[in-house]
């Protein structure tokens, strides 16, 4: 090694090891490897060595980047070159709830939460990126991966996915938000052209993403598989360079989705620093070496050496890559992994982000209760596994069969299927720990919950999507809206003899619910993770008070929505052959559309019913006139006798717009825990921005003179308070 070598590498060590990720060291530490490295070393670090991961700079001790899924936990070591498993004994981790149910919780503490904890998992299993949290914003209740996903409106899904990215990257590990951008379906998701308007592009679709990079700093971006203005987006300057890195300020990586690189000059212009998974199988197109066969490897080195394609170009990449190298080296911090808290964090985050969507005085379950019937296959059924790139090996799953026998250990609890879905987990992510094979016909199954009912306490339906193919799975949107397997009809046949049954829906997506008059209760319970049963048993019994809120609206109908033609989705090949979906709805995306039209949805974005009842004052404005700033102020009183949490919701409202906007929009949330009888008061500050739409012609966010108004309630439909103010 050369003496300047040795030198350098015993400052990189230096400044490693004492300088806790400074900025300003980091800066210079880039800046003095960049000046250091070869061509070869550069092209190097910009595409990856194996499945998941990418070499650093061994000659000047920069260690390799490792990267994992995300971003509901760990995954499972994949073999050198295979997606497949590599069959480890020691990589089954923590699992944690879905992002839709973090979604749920409205509460920006525990997102920082989640993402600390996940982020402990991933450092201690030596990982530089999480790749996640996934923000894309849910346009069709049919996307295949809502589940992974914070709901439909971006405001809320910016705010959590921020505090998840703090929290990530507090372990010294990058969060890598994905997938940017308008990436909101399964179908033709790999080759599929996204037409949105700009309007919509900058008021829907990019805010997610925005407050994730400058409120959360997130340290890496997932560059999506799609299209947009017909140009891959690992490929887009305008998305990547110009609006990402340039309006944004975006100072960390693009990594490619796995294989959404296709072409050299494309990912050279366009602002894609890292490329992976391309040709999927690092070996599958069969050369000694694929990984120099991909478009910023050899090929961008050749363009490079004939002056096609310019160094500077390529060093911009180099720094970005090290910036992120940099940025997440342990310093001798190891994280945790399947610690007692780990768990406790998942039966928190999921007994806050259950909703209860209905309870005619059935909930919460008596303690004293004798027999108690458990019903349906997602009772016992493992959830953690499927859906594709976030299925996870847990070290244990506690199902909801087992979380209601532990919250009763006295009473008789008897399980009955009632209903059987007809595929098994896909076998990539089967990892034989579960076998629910059944043989009885539906009819017997049926006929054996209804007499396993009689004299029960109570009843307890737990049914639901699974993450099958075209359920909540990645690849392939859900071909209907209405529940799988006859579960309607079975689920109405119980309710015509047990009109009290408590029906537990497992989705990550909305789903029809034609029986929701017809039971008692209605529990929300999305994807809980390693602690579903203890997470659930928690809202059943009322030792967690549910505070959930719909972080996504649960039309009656999916008719009911915006999505009215074959062009919305999932799209249609244009003459020249190239998938198109257009994004013909616009601006009026979930509750925006629902709420504007007047359409009256099943269960309306932001609702969710507590044990206990909370009273909201009248709401004091600051002033009556926006300068700088207004803040409300809303006193929310517990008038119920148990202790609870409510999240109260602003919204604004332009009453003299010169364009058509939605009839309201979310712009604050604050959930506040009350003892009975108690009152806080929140408050909500917020300036210009909350009231501007964006101008697609002066290409700026314009907030119009004129009247506004404030709202604050307990859901987008449930409004408790009013005030109006100017601009
Ligand atoms: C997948 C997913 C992405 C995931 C990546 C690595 O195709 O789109 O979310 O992180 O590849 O598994």
């Amino acid at each position: 090694m050369k003496y300047g070598h040795i030198l350098l590498a015993a400052g990189l060590l230096l400044a490693g090891c004492c300088a806790h990720n400074g900025q300003k060291d980091i800066e210079k530490q880039v800046k003095d490897a960049l000046a250091q490295m070869t061509l070869n070393e550069k092209i190097a670090l910009i595409h990856a060595q194996s499945k998941f991961t990418s070499p650093g700079v061994p000659r000047l001790g920069i260690p390799e980047l490792k990267c994992d899924d995300g971003p509901h936990g760990l995954r499972p070591e994949t073999l050198w070159d295979k997606w497949a498993a590599a069959g480890q004994t020691n990589d089954s981790c923590t699992a944690y709830p879905s992002l839709t149910c973090l979604a749920a919780t409205w509460n920006k503490d525990i997102a920082y939460l989640y993402g600390r904890s996940v982020g402990e998992e991933a450092r201690y299993r030596g990982k530089n990126v999480l790749l996640g949290p996934g923000v894309n914003i849910c346009r069709t209740p049919l996307c295949g991966r809502n589940f992974e996903y914070m709901g439909e409106d971006p405001f809320l899904a910016g705010k959590l996915s921020a505090q998840y990215v703090k929290g990530v990257q507090s372990n010294k590990v990058a969060a890598c938000v994905k997938h940017f951008a308008v990436n909101n379906q399964e179908s033709h998701r790999t080759d599929g052209n996204s037409v949105v308007d700009d309007r919509t592009l900058y008021e829907i679709y990019l805010p997610a993403f925005k407050t994730a990079v400058q409120e959360g700093g997130a340290w890496s971006i997932m560059s999506s598989y799609n299209r947009y203005e017909e140009v891959f987006v690992s490929h887009s300057s305008h998305l990547l360079n110009d609006i990402l890195k340039g309006e944004w300020g975006f100072d960390g990586a693009v990594i490619s989705d796995w294989g959404a690189t296709h072409d050299t000059e494309g990912a050279a212009h366009g602002g894609l620093d890292l490329e992976f998974g391309t040709h999927t199988d690092g070996l599958s197109q069969g050369l000694a070496n694929a990984y120099d066969a991909y478009y910023m490897a050899e090929p961008y080195k050749a363009k490079i050496l004939a002056g096609e394609l310019s160094e500077d170009e390529l060093n911009e990449k180099v720094r970005r890559a090290l910036r992120l190298n940099f940025r997440t080296q342990a310093d001798g911090y190891f994280g945790s992994f399947l610690s007692p808290e780990h768990f406790a964090d998942c039966r928190r985050i999921g007994g806050e982000g259950i909703v209860l969507l209905r309870n005619e005085g059935v909930l919460p379950l008596k303690k004293d209760a004798k027999k108690i019937v458990v019903l349906g296959e997602n009772a016992i059924r493992p959830m953690i596994v499927g859906g594709q790139s976030s299925s996870l090996k847990a070290q244990h799953e506690i199902s909801p069969l087992q979380g209601i026998r532990n919250a009763f250990p006295e009473a008789e609890v008897v399980y009955e299927r009632a209903y059987y879905s007809d595929q098994p987990t896909p076998g990539n992510y089967n990892y034989g720990q579960y076998d629910i094979t059944e043989e009885r016909p539906a009819a017997k199954l049926l006929a054996d919950a209804l007499a396993a009912v009689e004299g029960a306490d109570y009843v307890i339906f737990v049914g639901g999507l699974n993450k099958n193919d075209n359920q909540d799975c990645e690849g392939r949107d859900r071909l209907s809206y209405e529940l799988p397997y006859g579960q309607n009809e079975v689920i109405e046949a119980i309710a015509a003899v047990r009109p009290d049954l408590v029906y537990v829906n497992v989705s990550g997506s909305p789903v029809a619910m034609p029986f929701a008059d017809k039971v008692a209760a209605i529990l929300q319970a999305w994807y809980l993770g390693s602690e579903t049963g203890n997470a659930l048993a928690d809202v059943l019994t009322g030792a967690v008070n549910p505070s959930g809120k719909l972080p996504v609206t649960f039309p009656v109908a999916l008719e009911d929505g915006p999505i009215k033609t074959e062009r919305q989705f999932p799209g249609f090949a244009d003459e020249k052959g190239m998938w198109q979906t257009y994004y013909d709805e616009g601006i009026y995306v979930g509750y925006r559309w629902y709420d504007t039209k007047g359409v009256k949805p099943q269960f309306p974005f932001g609702y969710g019913l507590s044990y206990t009842s909370f009273e909201y004052g009248q709401a004091k404005l600051s002033s009556k006139k926006m300068g700088k700033s207004i803040t409300v102020k809303v006193s929310i009183k517990n008038t119920g006798d148990v202790a609870g949490a409510e999240v109260a919701q602003l919204y604004i409202s332009d009453l003299e717009s010169s364009v058509d906007r939605p009839l309201k929009e979310l712009k604050g949330f604050e959930k506040v825990y009350l003892q009975p009888g108690e009152s806080k008061t929140v408050e909500f500050t917020f300036g210009r921005d909350a009231l501007s739409f964006f101008d697609a012609e002066k290409h700026a966010w314009v907030a119009e003179p004129g009247k506004f108004k404030v709202l604050v309630g307990a859901s987008s439909e449930d409004i408790r308070t009013e005030a109006e103010f100017t601009l």
